[in-house]
């Protein structure tokens, strides 16, 4: 067929249209699709009901999180020294403030902090491990809103802070969490009853004391006064170093955080001021969690202390 002819056509009126017109409204309706498509992406419950992230959303979430933290933290170094007393300070901080999102050993493992999104941050993964205690301790400081991690300058004080910033590099070093029951006894120990500091921690804890008077002695002032109800309660007790001891592990191993606090009047899980079960109950449901609570294994803490904490919720019967 004739091209003159095919234009010469009336009924062909929309072939006479401006040169490029097609181009210009091809692509017009191509950026216009791609508009809408984002917005309809954007303004679609999807957006709030997605768990698991889009392409690219880790990666900007990571720079976003960079970007946010103050420059000026980058290079501060931790004021606090590892000391053994200072992780076992750190490792009650975290156990009682973190581990039921971030979970016992660092890596996000809480029922909580799974089902949030973002997940709680595996905090043994290289993006935490690569970033400075300076910007660790900012996080912690000021949460990363928008992702629910909770800001904690309100909360916990600076001290305590960078105790916990030192706690999260223990975790990294994977040694931490497999082997708290020793430093956890040591703990209890050197903070709650020194009487009853177990001859291989007696050393270091002491040269570490004398080596950092001041922090070590915020340390104890804070834990005894977590301890104290602890005290006056086993005060009419005939076996009160035990039930120190108990309470001690019970803070140290975050059952506080979700049990409420050292009277365990109930939180996140039930109440365990009134449990009527024999020791084997409590062994069991230590051992094997549920919901939300984490097992705890024989390696990090043993039956006797076990046994400690059950004596301990014993005495807050009524
Ligand atoms: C309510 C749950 C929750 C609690 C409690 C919590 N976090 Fe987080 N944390 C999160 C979430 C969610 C993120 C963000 C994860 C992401 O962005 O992928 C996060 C992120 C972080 C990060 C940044 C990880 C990175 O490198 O991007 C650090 C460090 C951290 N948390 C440490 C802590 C410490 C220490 C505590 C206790 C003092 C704590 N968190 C308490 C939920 C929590
Ligand atoms: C992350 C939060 C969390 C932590 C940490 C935690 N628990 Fe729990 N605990 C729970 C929840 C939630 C339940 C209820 C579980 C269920 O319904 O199966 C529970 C249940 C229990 C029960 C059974 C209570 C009953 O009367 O049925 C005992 C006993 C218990 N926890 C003791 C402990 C001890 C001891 C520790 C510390 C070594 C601890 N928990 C740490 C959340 C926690």
């Amino acid at each position: 067929m004739n091209v003159r002819e095919t234009r010469a056509s009336p009924a062909r009126a929309w072939d006479r249209l401006p040169p490029g017109f097609w181009q210009g409204f091809l692509s017009g309706a191509f950026a216009l699709a791609i508009i809408g498509g984002l917005l309809a992406f954007l303004l679609s419950p999807e957006i709030l009901k997605h768990r698991s992230p889009f392409p690219l959303e880790e990666a900007i979430g990571q720079s976003r999180i960079d970007a946010a933290i103050d420059g000026s933290y980058k290079d501060r170094a931790n004021p606090v020294a590892a000391t053994p007393e200072n992780i076992a300070a750190g490792r009650t901080i975290y156990n009682s403030n973190c581990a039921f999102c971030h979970g016992v050993t660092g890596q996000g493992e809480a029922q909580i902090g799974q089902n949030m999104f973002p997940k709680a941050a595996n905090l043994r993964e290289p993006e935490t491990a690569n970033k400075t205690d300076g910007q660790l301790f900012w996080i912690l400081e000021n949460g990363l809103s928008f992702v629910g991690m909770p800001a904690f300058k309100s909360s916990l004080s600076q001290d305590d802070l960078w105790k916990a910033t030192l706690y999260i590099r223990q975790l990294q070093k994977g040694t931490a969490a497999a082997a708290p029951a020793a430093t956890a006894g040591s703990a209890a120990s050197a903070t709650v009853s020194p009487a009853g500091t177990t001859a291989a921690a007696a050393p270091t804890s002491t040269t570490a004391a004398q080596a950092y008077a001041p922090t070590t002695a915020a340390a104890r002032t804070s834990v005894a006064t977590q301890a104290a109800p602890a005290n006056t309660t086993a005060a009419a007790a005939a076996n009160s170093g035990d039930l120190a001891k108990g309470v001690a592990l019970f803070q140290q191993q975050g059952c506080t955080g979700c049990h409420g606090g050292d009277k365990a009047t109930g939180g996140v899980g039930p109440a365990l001021n009134n449990i009527q079960y024999p020791f084997a109950g409590l062994l069991k449901q230590v051992r094997s969690g549920g919901g939300v609570m984490p097992p705890y294994p024989a390696a990090s803490l043993p039956d006797s202390d076990v046994m400690l904490i059950y004596n301990y919720l014993k005495s807050l019967q009524k």
